[in-house]
């Protein structure tokens, strides 16, 4: 606390401020300061002068893109950073159904996002303004001893949520846009952002590819990966995925990536089966309205798969057993669970010797390899971006993305900061 505290006065010091003036003691335009027992800033001092366009939750099945005051760097470690492009995850879709815990009504959303730092605290050292950056969808501060094992998602000094702790034991991180059991923490779905630990939270990319190629770093593509490295994916490998959304399209990709003898993906939505399907050579599907999981998996790899992949979440859960039900082997589960559900069967997991390895993904472990990867034409995140709009149209793209309509996969949202994408997945309908 010490050296966070030394820390602030040398930020006030820095930008002006000082004695009862500081940013610290409630300049927060005259709201609540949240502050974590580590001394981190949950909400962002506002900009008196400047305005910006932010989407807002208002409720179950209600967004609304406002104007709210543009943040400020608030910490020391912050950097504020000015959105080009910013994407809606499935996640999001657990808040826009009023199916996650923890929401209030004006809340800025948005997890996945890249941009231009617009300004930076005093202890910044490696990101400076100017500098083109995706944010990792976490917020790790680097330095806990989670974070000193790579589990960045689950940062001891990032969460200030006592809610968060009753439920698991122990605070995870803090998350950009999400409920109030994440932080609270202002989302990047807007024209500007503050990003705490800026440092750390931002990966700096180069400047010869489009933002399209860049955005999913920030979590989808990243994620996707995590899923593949949780189920040790390669050669010699078989692997089924639940769920054809943006997470379970990309885990089919990097499950190709790194040299899966077979991959079956498992949806409903025969929309999206297809547009996988042309996109991966050799992707077996499966349409669960159509034809029993149990029987098809057999069909396709008799003895089923040696890796399942759950990339559903918890809004469309009916259960988990028809994937633990198969064999011995790896469930490497991505989707978002609260709490228990469903009975989730236990008894199967132990009885059968299977691993089940879960984890909000820790973006910042992966994403320097990942960045490398999407240079070299090895991964390409695109395939599943089907629709660009301008931010103002969140509402409509909320909608089309829950309700899978218009051929609907991934929507990017543009401030008008960025140059237009040339190519499309497959372009959007009007
Ligand atoms: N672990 C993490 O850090 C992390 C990060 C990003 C996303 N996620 C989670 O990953 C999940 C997938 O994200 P997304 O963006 O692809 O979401 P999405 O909602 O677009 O995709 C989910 C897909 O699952 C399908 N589905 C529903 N019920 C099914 C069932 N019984 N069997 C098979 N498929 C079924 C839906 O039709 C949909 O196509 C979400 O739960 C999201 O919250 C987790
Ligand atoms: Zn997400
Ligand atoms: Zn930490």
């Amino acid at each position: 606390m010490e050296a966070v505290h030394k820390a602030m006065e040398k930020l006030a010091t820095a930008v002006g401020g000082g004695g009862d003036k500081t940013q610290y003691t409630g300049g927060n335009l005259g709201g609540k300061k949240i502050v974590t027992s580590h001394g981190v800033s949950v909400n962002a001092d506002k900009d008196p002068d400047h305005t910006m366009r932010a989407v807002t939750w208002q409720g179950a099945k209600n967004i609304a893109v406002e104007e709210r005051p543009r943040p400020l760097v608030t910490d020391p470690k912050d950097a504020v950073v000015r959105i080009t492009s910013t994407a809606i995850c499935g996640s999001d879709l657990h808040l826009y159904l009023g199916a996650a815990t923890g929401m209030e009504k004006g809340d800025i959303l948005g997890h996945e996002f890249m941009g231009i730092v617009e300004a930076v605290g005093p202890e910044c050292t490696k990101v400076h303004v100017g500098d083109r950056v995706v944010a990792s969808f976490d917020i790790a501060c680097g330095e806990c001893r989670s974070c000193s094992h790579k589990a960045y998602s689950s940062c001891d000094v990032t969460n200030p949520s006592k809610d968060q702790e009753m439920l698991y034991g122990h605070r995870t991180a803090g998350l950009f846009g999400y409920a109030h059991i994440t932080g609270g923490y202002e989302g990047g779905q807007a024209d500007y952002v503050r990003v705490p630990f800026a440092d750390f939270n931002l990966l700096h990319l180069p400047s010869d590819l489009p933002d399209n190629k860049l955005l999913l770093l920030s979590d989808i593509l990243t994620t996707a990966w995590f899923s593949t490295d949780l189920g040790e994916v390669g050669p010699g490998k078989t692997v089924a995925i639940w769920g054809a959304g943006p997470g379970g399209i990309l885990a089919a990709h990097c499950s190709q990536v790194r040299g899966a003898d077979k991959i079956i993906l498992i949806d409903n939505q025969q929309y999206r089966l297809d547009h996988a399907a042309s996109k991966i050579k050799g992707l077996e599907t499966i349409n669960f309205d159509k034809e029993k999981v149990k029987t098809a998996i057999e069909r396709i790899l008799p003895g089923g798969p040696d890796v399942c992949i759950e990339a559903v979440g918890f809004h469309y859960c009916k259960s988990l057993h028809h994937a633990v039900m198969m064999k011995g082997g790896t469930i490497a589960c991505i989707g978002v669970y609260v709490g228990r559900v469903n009975g989730f069967n236990i008894g199967g997991l132990m009885e059968k010797g299977l691993t089940l390895k879960a984890g909000q993904t820790p973006v910042q472990k992966y994403w320097t390899q990942l960045l490398d990867m999407v240079r070299s034409g090895k991964l390409d995140p695109t395939l599943v971006i089907t629709h660009e709009m301008p931010l103002e149209d969140a509402p409509h793209a909320y909608k089309i993305f829950n309700d899978k309509a218009d051929g609907c996969i991934k929507v990017v949202l543009k401030t008008g900061a960025a140059k237009p994408e040339a190519a499309l997945a497959s372009p959007a309908k009007a």
